[in-house]
């Protein structure tokens, strides 16, 4: 039988497209909902359609405790999308929308990182839940194809909008003046682009090394699930034109 999931931040981002991919693969699916969502209409009217797309709802808080355990005792599985709410994130939100007219590069714009679609994430987050060759192990997700710098990324938004951006370019003491300055959560926002952008060198070789699966912390996903089909780069700034 299918393993029974629990998400917990189901309403959220991620945890939406959690919820999706779990019944998409035919698990009972159950999301933990805090009872003020429901007053919110806009929160009201999504817990209605997990509800229709076949989700349980189960009420509680991560910070009541009996409500946490009373929701956990019914799953097999637990999948936590807890995300923070704050002022900052609205604001960091803003920062990392399209741009239009300039765009912040932070370092020199050249190193690569991996981009990855929440969709695709989360499809392989519950693929992995009944797969024993990621028992304990990380699932590394690293397909080459989605392997990009600022400055790539920058040029194809170009591309798609028509239109030269002015380049703004972040140095790396900038960016660590800006971390040691800024409140929670803008610091670990800031330190995530930092660790992303400046502080990782994902060169295309080490991928194809890790690729050997002789890790043994962690297991990758394009070779676990050869099949999988990612979102590209190109086809994520398509849909935000
Ligand atoms: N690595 C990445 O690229 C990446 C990208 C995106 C997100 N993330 C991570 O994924 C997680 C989720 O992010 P998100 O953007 O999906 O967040 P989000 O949209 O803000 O959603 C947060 C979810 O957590 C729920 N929640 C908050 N406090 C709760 C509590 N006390 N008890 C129960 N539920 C609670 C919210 O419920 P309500 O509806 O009641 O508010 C909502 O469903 C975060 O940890 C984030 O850092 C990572």
């Amino acid at each position: 039988m299918a393993s029974r999931i629990l998400v917990i931040g189901g309403t959220g981002m991620v945890g939406q497209q959690l919820v999706a991919a779990s019944i998409n693969a035919g698990h009972p699916t159950a999301v933990l909902v805090r009872p003020p969502a429901c007053d919110d209409p806009v929160k009201a009217k999504l817990v209605d359609t997990l509800c229709n797309n076949g989700a349980s709802l189960v009420y509680g808080d991560i910070n009541d405790r009996e409500s946490l355990v009373s929701a956990i005792k019914d799953a097999d599985v637990v999948i936590s999308a807890v995300g923070h709410t704050s002022p900052e994130l609205e604001i960091l939100k803003q920062m990392y929308g399209p741009p239009v007219t300039r765009v912040t590069v932070y370092g020199d714009g050249k190193h690569q990182a991996m981009f990855v679609n929440e969709k695709d994430m989360c499809t392989l987050a519950i693929k992995a839940i009944d797969d024993p060759r990621t028992l304990h192990k990380i699932l590394y997700v690293r397909p080459a194809v989605n392997l990009c710098s600022l400055d790539q990324l920058v040029s194809l938004w170009e591309k798609k909008i028509g239109n030269d951006l002015e380049k703004c370019y972040v140095a790396e003491e900038e960016l660590t003046g800006k971390i040691q300055a800024s409140p929670f959560p803008l610091n670990f926002q800031l330190a995530m682009v930092h660790w992303t952008f400046l502080a990782e060198t994902l060169e295309f070789e080490q991928i194809t090394v890790s690729n050997d699966a002789s890790d043994d912390d962690g297991v990758e996903a394009t070779v676990l699930y050869p099949d999988m089909k990612y979102v590209t780069v190109e086809e994520y700034l398509d849909n935000l034109k």
